[in-house]
């Protein structure tokens, strides 16, 4: 049986290790093994209700497999990019209670919450998370390592890049675009294009 590793012992980790209990692959095409997470503490306050395991020097193996527990871009790209360059293997997750319509392409290691919506023609990058009942619209494409939070509403054909970061209930109105590695605020409703690399807040968003 498989060994599903789940890299980052926080709160987005934790949230990660029930949703995988809650799929129906789990004990079937693979069994959960815990964390990888170089705090070997992290999960004491919890009840240390599973093995949390270096990923200082994780070398992965044949029968390992991992899921992406991590929420903020520059962290993951930061820890999961040299596990990948080791050679581990990383589901593409998609909750039993995510809605999927058609032609919806989602990258490696992307990981797709509960409640999200995602309707038609939309590709998602790879490493990319959709949080708790946030919503995709049609023709919408997000980056490599591209975050949204809880209730999130990405309307039809918007363009995301790569490595951005959305809050909770973030809105981006149709066919705008929002730059690489930018950082949408809590609550913001983007109505312009967003350029590269800036912090947008409000509604309508303005950069900070
Ligand atoms: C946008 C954000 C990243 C800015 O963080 P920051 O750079 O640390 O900014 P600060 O907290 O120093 O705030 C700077 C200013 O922006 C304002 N501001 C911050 N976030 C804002 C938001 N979401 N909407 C409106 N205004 C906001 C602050 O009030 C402050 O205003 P001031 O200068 O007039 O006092 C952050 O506030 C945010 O919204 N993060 C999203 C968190 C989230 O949703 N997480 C998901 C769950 S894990």
């Amino acid at each position: 049986m498989k060994q599903l590793h789940i890299v980052g012992a926080g709160g987005f980790g934790r949230e990660c290790h029930a949703w995988a209990s809650q799929h129906p692959d789990c004990g079937k095409a693979w069994v959960l093994a815990g964390f990888l997470d170089d705090n070997p503490e992290a999960l004491r306050p919890f009840g240390d209700f599973a093995p949390v395991r270096p990923l200082a020097g994780h070398r992965p193996k044949a029968d390992d497999l991992y899921l992406c527990g991590l929420g903020m871009p520059a962290l993951k790209e930061k820890l999961i990019a040299p596990l990948v360059a080791a050679g581990a293997r990383f589901l593409t997750f998609v909750h039993p209670r995510a809605h999927l319509g058609a032609r919806v392409t989602i990258g490696r290691g992307s990981v797709v919450c509960p409640g999200a919506v995602l309707s038609a023609d939309i590709t998602l990058g790879e490493f990319v998370l959709v949080n708790l009942n946030s919503t995709i619209g049609h023709d919408a494409t997000l980056g490599d390592w591209t975050s949204l939070s809880a209730q999130c509403d990405v309307t039809g054909h918007v363009r995301i890049a790569d490595r951005v970061f959305l809050g909770s209930r973030a809105t981006i109105i149709p066919e705008k675009t929002v730059g690489s590695r930018s950082i949408v605020g809590a609550g913001a409703v983007v109505v312009t294009h967003v350029p590269a690399g800036v912090t947008v807040v409000g509604i309508p968003a303005r950069v900070l």
